[in-house]
Order: C-alpha cells, then structure tokens, then sequence
C-alpha cells in the first residue's frame, strides 16, 4: 500500500487559454494535500485541504467562481466520505458558506447527515466556519456570462479529491456549485453519497463529475468502487463506470478513483478531464487536462 492522493477539477470542455489554469490549479491541489499526507496527517485532513484550495479558485465551479441558476444565485453541494466507518457528512444548496467542504467535514465528525440550505448555515456558523454573503461567490466572469445569457462551451465543472493515508484510510470529497442556469431548488449528485463520491477501505474510494440527472441513476461512485473487485485495477474500472453510464444515460460524466493500495485511476466521456495525483511511488506530481 502506498499513500496517493488524486484530485479533479471536473469533466468538460477545456479552452486552450484555461489550461495552464486548470493544471496550475489541480497541481496546488494536490500539493495542499500531500503536503498533509507526508507530514504524517490523515485523508480526511488531505482531502478537505485539498478541495479548500479548488474551492478558492475561479477556475472551478466550487465555492468562489460557482455558476449561477437561472435566478442568478449562487447554491453550493458538498460532501465527504471516509471509508473505515463509512462516516459521511453532506451539505446542498448553501449559499453563505465559503467552505461547504470544511462544513461537510464538520457533519461527519459529528453525526452523519445531508444538511440544506439553512440549517447547513446554521450548523456553519454555530462552529464558527467561515461565512460570507452570496455575492461574494460570484465571479464577473460567471455574472457576465449569465447577464449576457452567453453560450459558453467552457464552462467551470466540478472538484473533487481522494485519498489514502499511511494507516489506510480511504476518504473522497467532491464539492459543486452544481449546473449553469439550473433552476432554483435543483440538487445534482455531489453531495449524495454513492453517486458524487463513495469510500469503503477494502475497495477504494471516487469522487464524480458531469451530470447530475446522468450520474445519480447509475449511483456513479459506487458503481465504480463496484468494478474494483477481485483485484481489477482502478484504471479499468473507472473506465466501465463510465461506459456503464454512457450505455445507460446520456450525459457528460467523469471519476477519479483510488484503490486501497493506492493504485489511481480516472476516466470520462467529456471532451477534457482536469486531473493531478501523486502517490509515494512518483517523484512529481502528474496532472492532466485530457488523457
Ligand atoms: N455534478 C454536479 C451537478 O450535477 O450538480
């Protein structure tokens, strides 16, 4: 077994100008997190660290830069899993939260749940999480884009990370802003365990990307964490997840995927994927907008 941490920055379509953005991007991602891992911290800290640094970036449809519903609002999903005691921790369609991935964390250290709107801000500031208004989410990239009503090809997607500690804990988080003018109330799959993330410590863990109304009827992640028996490797399975959804659905989809060695594996049907990993067998870090 070897530790490894993997992260996406979401299955789209990636402008030639936005690449060095979205690999700049998933690599201090991943270096937020395996910094962790090697000065001996646990997943669940790798991973939070981890989607906290995508989540401040514009570049992603996280936190800061989220896509607009067709109100103009900002609703923010995220959840997280660890795969020891199957704990999770959800949070959908918050709105004052800088970090819903840090208040996911928080549900799952306490009891686990989904939490929404309201009472995920409740519980947020009752712990003294970061708050903030619903304005200052919203990118001017993203506010013009939906004032002009633009057909944008490239728009920002989904992040996500795994991981896997020295002691073998397996944890994913994925965290969303969910789709471009989707309509007020709309949850996709990000924050529900099984479809935007799943861990188990025997199997591995996934995080997803793309469609929600595409990836929540195939139960992506764990169909995905599903393929890794009997020792397949998480290369292939990520990829039968995702023929098993463009088989079953239309739609737009991606997964990163750890096995409990530590072995990586990530696939999509979107035309670019961001992705970086690293694990304790690679000298550097490698990342990706397509494969
Ligand atoms: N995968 C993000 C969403 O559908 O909301």
């Amino acid at each position: 077994m070897v530790s490894s941490i993997i992260v996406h920055g979401g299955a789209k379509t990636i402008s030639k100008d936005k690449a060095r953005a979205n690999t700049a991007g998933c690599m201090a991602a991943v270096q937020a997190g395996w910094s962790i891992l090697t000065g001996g911290g646990n997943a669940k800290d790798a991973v939070e660290a981890a989607i906290r640094v995508l989540e401040d970036n514009p570049t992603f449809n996280a936190s800061i830069g989220a896509t607009l519903d067709s109100d103009g609002e900002v609703f923010l999903d995220a959840a997280i899993m660890e795969g020891k005691t199957y704990g999770w921790g959800g949070v959908a369609a918050v709105q004052k939260v800088r970090h819903p991935i840090s208040v996911a964390r928080k549900i799952m250290e306490n009891k686990s749940m989904l939490l929404v709107s309201k009472g995920a801000e409740q519980f947020a500031a009752e712990r003294g999480d970061e708050m903030c208004a619903p304005s200052e989410l919203i990118s001017d990239e993203q506010r013009r884009e939906w004032e002009e009503q633009e057909a944008v090809l490239d728009r920002p997607a989904t992040v996500g990370c795994v991981a896997l500690d020295d002691n073998g804990l397996l944890v994913a988080g994925t965290s969303t802003g969910g789709l471009a003018n989707q309509p007020p109330g709309r949850v996709g799959d990000s924050a529900l365990v099984g479809c935007g993330l799943y861990a188990d410590n025997n199997l591995g863990a996934c995080s997803t990307t793309g469609d929600g109304e595409s990836i929540i009827p195939v139960v992506l992640a764990k169909t995905a964490i599903d393929f890794l028996v009997e020792n397949r490797h998480p290369q292939q399975a990520a990829q039968m997840a995702i023929d098993k959804l463009a088989s079953q659905v239309k739609g737009e989809a991606g997964c990163i995927l750890l096995d409990h060695q530590g072995q990586v594996g990530w696939a999509y049907n979107s035309q670019d994927m961001a992705v970086a990993y690293m694990t304790a067998k690679m000298d550097k870090i490698a990342v990706f907008t397509k494969k």
